[in-house]
């Protein structure tokens, strides 16, 4: 094992409130144990471009309340062909970089593995992504402003919703997991959420909506994953069916990833950027920083990305029950 002596920094694939407050943690403590800080600009393709610079502590002040990136991020295509991983390893040599702290979704350390496999490169990742699908991680930096946004959203759709006496169907984001739309179905009262991990057929959705109309409520409202045929999609055929129901749709859309972070991101974010540079330090590899029963664990890239986060089934089962 080779000391560290500089450590590059990226933000990658959607950008994650509570990203900043993990760069200005990870600079941070590395200065803290002498350790040098690039700064990456626009995720992998700036390292395949070299679009690289020293942070010294003042260049992550006053950040840790701001949402997005201010190292830019981006979705690189590049970085998955063996020529663009060939010239970020390249430009990680001529910049004296020994280490990456990359911070993104699955896609980001899904490349990360790939290079760390390729170059050895030391690499640590860290969740950052508002859809909490990586594995090992009970919590991603992002998820928890993420789903207080949406939280704020609907009750407020549920007010118009409650005025017009309207069925709404409300499209949450998620790409292939259903974390933001379950938990933000219980958090607002919903009747359901519609999720990628559990089959919910046309005919179950409108037993429920009948179900609910006809009892005490008077508007309905629905979380809907995104994927799939969509709120949109699900509006129309339930419209065809209840031709009396006043339905409505609204989509969040990139709403949900803005926002200063919560108190709860901030102190993640600020907890993990640290535990980065341990893990560094103590020569751990291609690892990604997680937090389980609050306290931080450190798991292999292969774990992180692999496709099977529990949802909770309890959590179903408490929508269903207060559903009536
Ligand atoms: O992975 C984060 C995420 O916000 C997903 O929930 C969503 O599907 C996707 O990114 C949207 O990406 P883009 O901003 O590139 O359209």
């Amino acid at each position: 094992m080779y000391k560290i002596n500089c450590i590059g920094i990226l933000t990658s694939g959607g950008d994650a409130p509570g990203m900043n407050a993990a760069i200005r943690a990870v600079t941070r403590a590395a200065i803290f144990n002498n350790v040098k800080v690039k700064a990456i600009y626009h995720g992998y393709k700036g390292l395949i471009t070299g679009n690289i610079t020293e942070f010294k502590t003042q260049n992550v002040s006053n950040i840790i309340q701001q949402g997005g990136t201010i190292l830019k991020t981006a979705r690189c295509t590049e970085f998955m062909t063996k020529e663009g991983r060939q010239a970020a390893y390249d430009n990680m040599r001529r910049e004296e970089i020994d280490a990456l702290v990359v911070i993104g979704g699955d896609g980001t350390l899904t490349g990360a593995r790939i290079f760390a496999q390729e170059f050895e490169v030391p690499i640590v990742g860290l969740p950052g992504t508002i859809d909490n699908d990586l594995w090992g991680t009970d919590s991603t930096i992002g998820y928890d402003t993420a789903l207080n946004t949406i939280m704020q959203a609907v009750d407020k759709i549920r007010d118009t919703a409650t005025s017009h006496e309207r069925l709404f169907f409300i499209e949450v984001m998620g790409r292939d997991a259903g974390f933001l739309a379950l938990n933000s179905a219980l958090a607002t009262g919903c009747e359901t959420a519609v999720i990628p991990e559990k089959q919910t057929s046309v005919e179950e959705l409108e037993d429920l909506i009948r179900n609910g109309f006809r009892k005490s409520k008077n508007s309905s409202m629905v979380i809907v994953a995104e994927g799939g045929v969509g709120a949109q999609g699900l509006a129309e055929r339930v419209k065809q069916n209840f031709p009396e129901y006043d339905v409505r749709v609204s989509i969040l859309g990139h709403i949900q990833r803005g926002g200063s972070p919560s108190a709860y991101d901030r102190i993640l974010a600020s907890r993990m950027g640290v535990a980065a540079i341990d893990a560094l330090l103590d020569e751990q590899r291609n690892v990604m920083i997680g937090i389980v029963n609050d306290e931080i664990v450190n798991v292999p890239f292969s774990k992180a990305i692999k496709d099977d986060k529990q949802i909770g089934e309890d959590r179903i089962n408490v929508l269903q029950i207060l559903s009536i």
